[in-house]
């Protein structure tokens, strides 16, 4: 079972990509599911056809899915929720207020990822494609496991303690059912959930960007968080590429002037991640025969469901009080680095090579102390803020 997220700024083509491999995938004979995360649903425009909150199938080995996010969080965190209202309400706390408190954040993205991990166990499909909201949301869904166990496990904490005086209330509430084991239950499937989508065997991450500059910061941004919390991302595709022939109309010429250093820029960040091309088409590409040609576009007579990359691209390790970014560059010379930060940028000089790195906020926030270059990877300290 394979399990691929495309991620990326809004707009720039996630769900033609994710809908266009899952087609490749499925007329290269493996039964492959692409479902929609986002709650603004686009997948069923981009394919052509309506969908549904289950699997559909839509064309040999293919199906589509268009998962209804909020209706499984009012079936699956409904009795849940009305319960810590109701404890709350008991300690004092004011109705509304009660409410808005019981509602647990990400609760959402932890749906979407549960119903992902459900279709994965299930063992159905040979590749799962997801199509993911914009990459802020995404990033709030993937670093989602690690702070729903944090904030669980205070309500846990929390109602054992409170528990005298609401038992009585639940039973009436939900007769037969212990609203309570519902939560360890939950944090236990959350943990075998973040086991599957850092798996490099099972789950591929992929950042869809355009040769645009914001594009680009917004893709480096959610890489850095894609590293530091070590999902595996397999390559980059650029989508919207104008052809390289000089057109003889200047408005164009113009336009493909200005990508060219956007695609050299492209190179220089995301290298040694695979990057692979898609055009930029003279009509909107809907409907299935559509995406398959344009998934042979991008990756020609490749699998789209294989694994194109397997090691880590960047690598943030503690040591003692430091943290040390790493970044394999096995394509630069070795010569003298010289490196400048500037708030949650970090300028890189490598002899001729040049690159700007988007820095987590956990690096953001630290002094960059020392760099060398060695054995083909660059390795930059970063040291605790200086407190005055
Ligand atoms: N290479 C391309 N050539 C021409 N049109 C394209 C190309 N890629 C995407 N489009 C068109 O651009 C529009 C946006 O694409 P798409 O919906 O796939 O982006 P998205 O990243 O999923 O957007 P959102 O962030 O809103 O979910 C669609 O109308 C799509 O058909
Ligand atoms: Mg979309």
């Amino acid at each position: 079972m394979r399990l691929i997220l495309y991620t990326g700024k809004g707009g720039v083509g996630k769900t033609t990509i994710a809908a266009a491999s899952g087609m490749r995938s499925a007329e290269l004979g493996f039964r492959t599911l692409v479902v929609s995360t986002d709650i603004a649903h686009s997948l069923a425009d981009v394919i052509g056809m309506p969908l549904e909150a289950r699997p559909v199938e839509i064309a040999p080995n293919l199906w589509a899915q268009e998962i209804n996010v909020l209706e499984e969080v009012r079936n699956y965190w409904g009795k849940l929720q009305e319960y810590l209202a109701m404890a709350l309400e008991k300690q004092g706390v004011n109705g509304a207020i009660a409410e808005e408190l019981a509602v647990i954040p990400g609760m959402e993205e932890v749906v979407s990822l549960l119903h992902i991990r459900k279709q994965a166990m299930e063992g159905e499909f040979d590749r799962v494609v997801v199509d993911a909201a914009p990459t802020g949301e995404t990033m709030r869904l993937l670093t989602m496991p690690e702070s729903f166990q944090w904030y669980a496990g205070r309500i846990i904490n929390w109602s054992e303690r409170t528990m005298g005086l609401v038992k009585p209330i639940i039973r009436a509430l939900a007769p037969g059912t212990d609203v309570l084991a519902l939560l360890p239950k939950l944090m236990e499937e959350i943990k075998a959930l973040r086991d599957v989508l850092t798996d490099r065997t099972i789950s591929s991450y992929r950042v869809v960007v355009n040769p645009e500059k914001m594009v680009i910061k917004e893709a480096e941004r959610a890489l850095s968080y894609l590293f530091l919390f070590q999902y595996p991302v397999d390559a980059v595709i650029v989508n919207r590429v104008l052809p390289p022939e000089l057109s003889v109309d200047p408005f164009l010429r113009h336009m493909q002037e200005i990508q060219k250093g956007y695609l050299k820029t492209i190179e220089n960040t995301f290298r040694p991640l695979p990057l692979w091309y898609v055009s930029q088409y003279d009509r909107e590409m809907v409907g299935l025969e559509a995406l398959s040609q344009l998934a042979q576009d991008c990756f020609g007579a490749e699998d789209p469901g294989q694994i194109f990359y397997t090691g880590q691209a960047q690598e943030i390790v503690q040591e003692g009080e430091n943290y040390l970014l790493r970044l394999p560059l096995p394509w630069v010379e070795k010569d003298k680095v010289s490196i400048t930060k500037r708030g949650d940028e970090l300028f890189v000089t490598i002899g001729n090579f040049k690159r700007e790195i988007m820095l987590p906020n956990v690096l953001t926030l630290r002094r960059a102390t020392r760099a060398r270059f060695s054995a083909g990877v660059l390795e930059v300290q970063f040291s605790p803020p200086t407190t005055t």
